[in-house]
């Protein structure tokens, strides 16, 4: 990769404590709802704030890192490497053209090499395990997952701390929704993490039809307090700075695409800090009597 470059004219506009580290598993089961878009977007946009960020692509269809740029012929250790036991995970750790975004690819080449994967993540854990030593290198890391659920998506939202869960308008993203929380719910029960909901991500915005209406009256009666207040609009933007194999803030950081992941990312990271906040204050308040 050759120099990294920043986002011009994107810097934060104040310095920001960051907040803990954190772990985001970006999921839903099911396909073309803006998960990829959002794992790539929203990476940019955590490290353009300072943050050190890590996207983890888990899809074997590979399309993160498509979107970074990146090509078979640039990849020679990847997550396949690292969870076949061959690689030690700093090995498939790349950077990315943008400083502060590093990324490890999904390097499935074949239909045995996806079964093989799918056999891997059997045991759930295998991700979280093989993290481990990188974690803290990282304020924030992403995992994009394919679109299901179960093997490969479970083995992320077992390393995750949290998930975000794009949601395009439509009826079968309603029902997707409730399989996901099912699902969370079953992963407490049978596993010892408790997964946090990060929060309900509108995508594809488009705003004034029907299926926008009844898609957010939906959501709003059954997951009010779970979606965030920034919506993606659709934006040809997105789609375009993925051809060039680049985030949008180096695409084009002016356009409406790009920064609403800006927004997304400072409406995480705030929500993130109070939520600290909220935990600190009763240590602070027993320790001084406050
Ligand atoms: N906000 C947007 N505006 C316009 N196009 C978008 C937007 N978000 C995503 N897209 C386009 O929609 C398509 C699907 O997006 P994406 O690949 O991110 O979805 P996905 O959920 O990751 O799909 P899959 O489940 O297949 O992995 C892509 O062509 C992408 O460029
Ligand atoms: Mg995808």
């Amino acid at each position: 990769m050759s120099a990294r470059v920043s986002c011009a004219g994107c810097g934060p506009a104040a310095p920001i404590v960051l907040p803990m580290a954190r772990t985001i598993a970006v999921a839903l089961p099911k396909g073309g709802v803006g998960k990829t878009t959002t794992a790539v977007n929203l990476a940019a946009s955590f490290a353009a704030e300072g943050a050190r960020t890590l996207l983890i692509d888990i899809d074997p269809i590979g399309s993160s890192g498509v979107a970074l740029g990146f090509t078979p012929s640039t990849i020679s250790t990847g997550l396949y490497d690292v969870l076949n036991f061959v690689a030690a995970f700093p090995a498939a750790i790349y950077h990315t053209e943008l400083a502060g975004l590093d990324f490890v690819p999904c390097n499935v080449r074949n239909l045995q090499n996806e079964e093989r994967l799918a056999k891997l993540a059997d045991n759930r854990t295998i991700l979280r395990n093989m993290m481990r030593g990188v974690v803290d290198r990282y304020d924030y890391i992403l995992i994009d997952c394919p679109p299901s659920l179960r093997g490969l998506s479970t083995a992320a939202l077992a390393a995750a701390d949290s998930v975000l869960i794009p949601v395009r308008p439509g009826h079968f993203s309603l029902d997707a929704i409730d399989k996901l929380f099912t699902y969370l719910d079953w992963m407490r029960e049978n596993t010892s993490r408790p997964i946090a909901v990060e929060g309900i991500v509108i995508t594809m915005h488009e705003p004034n039809t029907r299926v926008t209406e009844i898609t957010l009256r939906e959501l709003s009666s059954r997951y009010r307090r779970h979606i965030l207040s920034t919506m993606i609009p659709r934006s040809d933007t997105l789609s375009e700075a993925s051809f060039y194999g680049k985030p949008a803030l180096l695409y084009n950081s002016a356009s409406r695409g790009s920064t609403s992941y800006r927004t997304l990312a400072r409406e995480i990271i705030a929500r993130q800090q109070a939520a600290q906040q909220a935990t600190l204050q009763p240590t602070i308040m027993e320790r001084y009597g406050a």
